[in-house]
């Protein structure tokens, strides 16, 4: 028998005249990992509700057709049986957090399904030793950083193991191995309990070989499924519902394009393999590559001297650090969950106060500035934009930060309706930020940052939760920001996008500074990425392995297509 069926299913919020999901069939089979993606607005959501029972049980609104677990239908399932068998892990991980202590977090699912002492000790122990966080059960889940909180959400859903997980984004705030961590302990799961599991997320470069089904949803509908060979072979379908194209799959799609053979890649072996194919015997000789000086002269905006700084609970979150951000440059902070990042960019608009050490902004300690002052030159647009929303509706939110600065009306309404419109957000305009998804939500509160205007914007996890087109849309703003004289300072771990558009690179681990330099140089290190704990984006791992073919050093999937078409005899 099928695990999961979705019989011609339609649902239509009552709060909205579209249908979420249109006429959805799908099967699935037990034990199957799925992986779900769309852009912004397609119904992934939607889709895990239906599965956890939350639509149509915890929501208003119309259903058609029926979705299937085990041949029974759910809509007669009380949504509190369904929780004994589907666990689910929400898109915000806070939301999710009911406890005060870590272990407890873990524990009440397990006590609703009477599992024994013995046992319910030893799942505790696995499952966060599976998710990196057995050294944090002192803590509190509020003291935990911005990614660790997600993997303390999958940490409770797999104790518990379930025979289904659904997982909402369930990686958007992991490091890149993190991310990978999360799926071999899901994988683990599904191997021991051959549980079936279902994964909404745009970043899938980490997760895809893994799926053993994809589905997209575009506008409430499925517009392409099947096994990801099936699925990868029909990229200008993916390209057109606007599906995400992971760096390996979209290089092999642009090698057939300029060579007009068809390549179907979606792992670097694979790719190594099509490219040694297109250029022969050919290597080119590369110079090294040009040094980047950052140490420009001018003025500079953001200057650290060994901060420190501890947490009440005594956990050493920023260990010594000293940076120098000249003003009009653009840096990208990356590392581990936990390594510090979101610390570091609250000491700099003065939410917490170091330890020890040193700030300065624009040469002027921070703690010299009166606090409207400097919220008018650093805008921080925190990782969790629930902690920043303080209106009822989306447009006064955004007008917000700019009332409390004394902005005229005319330039208020001005900058909201223009941010509105360039965020895509004109049609939440009315609405209440906390009906929004998170990262529409973000877009919301980013915007209500960027409005004021500030000299240094620090953007905590800009791309977290963003379609790639949203994802570009942040990236390519803050470019043109930067290209105006702001000083733009980006965390992030989705590192394609580091790789694609930003030149200097600082690398935390532990609370320090483990790298400050150029990002090429650092993406073709590998001793420093296996140092740092980080995993370098697909195409820098790639080009570790053509490096004697004359690809050494390059990032990015533009770059490897000008390098092909060098090389390549067509
Ligand atoms: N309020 C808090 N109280 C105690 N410890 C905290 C608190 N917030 C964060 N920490 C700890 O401080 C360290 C740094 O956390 P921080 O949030 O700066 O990390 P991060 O690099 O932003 O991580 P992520 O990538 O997960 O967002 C972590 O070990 C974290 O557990
Ligand atoms: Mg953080």
């Amino acid at each position: 028998m099928k695990k999961i069926v979705f019989d011609n299913i339609s649902w239509r919020y009552s709060s909205s005249k579209e249908w979420a999901l249109k006429e959805i069939n799908a099967e699935i089979e037990e034990g199957e990992v799925v992986l779900v993606t769309g852009p912004t607005g397609a119904g992934k959501t939607t889709f895990c509700r239906l599965l956890n029972g939350l639509v149509p049980h915890g929501y208003p609104g119309t259903l058609r057709g029926r979705v299937y677990i085990d041949g029974r239908d759910t809509t007669t399932i009380p949504i509190s049986k369904i929780a004994n068998f589907v666990g689910s892990v929400f898109e915000d991980p806070e939301s999710q957090i009911v406890w005060t202590n870590i272990k407890d977090e873990v524990i009440f699912p397990l006590e609703n399904r009477r599992i024994q002492k013995d046992e319910m000790e030893e799942r505790i122990s696995q499952s966060l030793g599976l998710l990196g966080l057995l050294d944090k059960v002192d803590k509190t889940p509020y003291e935990l950083s911005g990614g660790q909180k997600q993997r303390l959400a999958i940490a409770s859903v797999i104790a518990a193991r379930p025979s289904i997980i659904v997982m909402d984004e369930p990686t958007s705030q992991l490091d890149p191995v993190g991310r990978r961590e999360v799926m071999e302990a899901i994988k683990r799961i599904r191997d021991e309990y051959n549980s079936t599991i279902i994964i909404v997320e745009h970043n899938i470069d980490a997760l895809l070989n893994y799926a053993d089904k994809m589905i997209l949803l575009n506008e409430g509908c499925i517009v392409i499924q099947g096994e990801p060979d099936a699925y990868y072979s029909s990229v200008e379908d993916i390209v057109r519902y606007r599906g995400p194209l992971p760096e390996c799959v979209e290089l092999s799609y642009r090698i057939s394009q300029i060579t007009g053979k068809k390549f179907n890649c979606y792992n670097t072996d694979c790719l190594k393999e099509a490219i040694e194919k297109v250029i022969g015997n050919k290597v080119i000789e590369v110079n090294e590559w040009d040094i980047v000086n950052f140490d420009s002269k001018g003025d500079t905006a953001v200057e650290l001297r060994d901060v420190s700084f501890v947490y009440a609970d005594n956990t050493k979150a920023l260990d010594g650090v000293s940076i120098t951000v000249k003003k009009g440059e653009m840096v990208g902070i990356i590392g581990v969950n936990g390594s510090g990042k979101t610390t570091l960019a609250k000491t700099l608009n003065g939410l917490l106060k170091p330890s020890s050490g040193s700030i300065k902004i624009f040469g002027k300690d921070v703690n010299a500035y009166k606090q409207a002052e400097l919220v008018g030159k650093v805008g921080y647009v925190f990782q969790n934009p629930i902690h920043q929303i303080s209106c009822r509706t989306v447009r006064e939110e955004i007008a917000f930060g700019m009332k409390n600065l004394g902005f005229n009306e005319e330039i208020i309404r001005h900058n909201v309706e223009t941010l509105l419109e360039r965020f895509n957000l004109s049609k939440f305009g009315d609405a209440h930020p906390y009906n929004l998804s998170r990262a529409d939500q973000f877009r919301v509160t980013f915007a209500s940052v960027v409005a004021m205007n500030p000299d240094i914007l620090v953007v905590d996890e800009p791309t977290t939760g963003q379609d790639h087109a949203q994802s570009h849309e942040i990236m390519n703003f803050l470019q043109e920001e930067n290209k105006k004289g702001k000083t733009i300072l980006v965390i992030t771990h989705h590192l394609r996008f580091v790789a694609q558009y930003i030149q200097r690179l600082i690398i935390m681990l532990n609370g320090k500074i483990l790298y400050d330099g150029q990002t090429r140089n650092a993406f073709s290190n590998y001793s420093l990425m296996r140092s740092s704990l980080i995993e370098p984006p697909e195409m820098s791992k790639l080009s570790y392995l053509l490096a004697d073919k004359g690809f050494h050093g390059l990032i990015s999937v533009d770059e490897f297509i000008d390098r092909i078409a060098e090389l390549a005899t067509f």
